[in-house]
């Protein structure tokens, strides 16, 4: 069984917390600025799942709007648009909704009950899965982790964002606050239970977007270790595809948890590695002296493409502790880098917790021959590419 999707959860609201105004108009709360880095954000998952509330009361296209970014996905051999999913009790959608148009598939997970009205309306529309009575959220992910979703978008409305995060099923909340009040107890609102002070979320990103500020949030089990870990290995996913090179993710945090750089394998040059991408971003910097670098993989001890490693990037920068999930496989090199960061007086906490989500952005590298010898064999020395 496949780990469940990453889920993000995205939404624009009111200064005071409101998704929509009470009029039967919809409010765009966004401007295009951040319409644009919706559409980003879009283009990087494998599905965008809204509530049935929101296709009819919205009626969405749940398209990538940039050709460019459609072109990009095709590139890498993934569908134009990300798959479109929706979740309803009562099977009450209909098939004319911009959300059945073609372009995407279809997904609509229905509770048991509602299963032959929704058939009897949808039709050919859409595939249409029993997702259990009362509909449950978990069989929900698993099922779509088993079609290939691995980066699942939650659009909204209201309930449904409050039935993920009070389930403790998402990732990161993006939160995109615009400049408005509404102000009106009849629409809908963010008024979640959880999670609640004793479990905050941890605050990866502040950014001004055009007129709104965008709140990035990672959730999660397992405390800020674990969520920066996990974004990281979510980074390893956007890295250009090589047959031939490890696709990592790497996130530099501060010493008050502020994300200070972020970098995957490829982003700038073809021989890029994470870590390095993340340091080049920040230059020379006295807050490197107190960061934490989380890496999807050990970051390397030895390389072939260029002559200075990781391991020696991080020793100059003066990083004094490092998170990684994934030990390095004996693929392409024979480094130790978690020995050699020790050997140096660097902290390093390895989470092989995380680690079969960051082998699996490489499964295509490493078979289960080179699994077993990631754990077992020492026989193998190659390089790093
Ligand atoms: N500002 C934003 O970013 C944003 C984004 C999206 C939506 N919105 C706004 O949010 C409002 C809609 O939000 P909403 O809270 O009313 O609705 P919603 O969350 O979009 O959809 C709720 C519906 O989804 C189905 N559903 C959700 N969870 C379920 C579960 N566990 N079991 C069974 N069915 C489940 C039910 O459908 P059935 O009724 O068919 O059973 C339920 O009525 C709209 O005003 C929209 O404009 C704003």
């Amino acid at each position: 069984m496949p780990p469940r999707p990453y889920v993000i959860l995205s939404c624009a609201t009111s200064a005071d917390g409101y998704l929509d105004d009470a009029s039967p108009r919809r409010l765009i709360l966004s401007g295009p600025a951040d319409l644009d880095r919706v559409d980003e954000v879009r283009a990087g998952c494998d599905a965008i799942l809204v509530g049935a509330q929101t296709v009819r009361a919205d009626n969405p296209r749940l398209l990538i709007r940039d050709p460019r970014r459609s072109a990009r996905r095709a590139a890498r051999g993934l569908p134009p648009h990300p798959a479109r999913v929706t979740v309803t009790g009562t099977g009450d959608l209909d098939p004319a909704a911009r959300f059945f148009a073609p372009g995407a598939l279809r997904l609509v997970y229905c509770a048991t009950p509602a299963l032959a009205r929704a058939r009897a309306r949808l039709e050919d529309a859409a595939v249409l899965i029993d997702a259990g009575d009362p509909l449950s959220a978990d069989l929900m992910l698993a099922d779509l982790a088993e079609r290939g979703v691995l980066r699942l978008m939650v659009e909204g409305g209201a309930q449904l964002l409050g039935a993920f995060l009070a389930r403790g099923l998402a990732d990161e909340l993006d939160l995109a606050v615009a400049p408005v009040f509404v102000a009106d107890p009849a629409a809908p609102r963010l008024n979640l239970p959880c999670p609640g002070p004793e479990a905050p979320m941890t605050l990866a990103e502040v950014q001004r977007v055009g007129e709104v500020a965008l709140l990035r949030y990672l959730l999660g089990p397992g405390g800020p270790d674990h969520r920066f870990l996990r974004w990281a290995v979510e980074l390893s996913r956007l890295c250009p595809p090589s047959g031939s090179a490890f696709s990592v993710g790497a996130v530099i945090v501060g010493e008050q948890g502020e994300v200070l750089a972020t970098g995957f394998s490829r982003e700038q040059e073809d021989q890029d590695h994470a870590e390095e991408v993340a340091l080049r971003k920040m230059g020379p910097d006295p807050r490197l002296r107190h960061a934490t670098l989380y890496s999807s993989l050990v970051p390397c001890g030895a390389r072939a493409s260029r002559p200075v490693t990781c391991v020696q990037h991080i020793l100059a920068a003066g990083i004094p502790r490092v998170v990684f999930a994934w030990r390095e496989p004996r693929l392409f090199t024979d480094g130790e880098g978690a020995e050699q960061l020790r050997a140096a007086g660097i902290s390093v906490t390895e989470l092989p917790a995380l680690a079969e989500r960051a082998r699996a952005v490489n499964a295509h590298l490493v078979t289960g021959a080179d699994h077993q010898n990631s754990v077992s064999s020492r026989s193998m020395p190659r390089i790093r590419s």
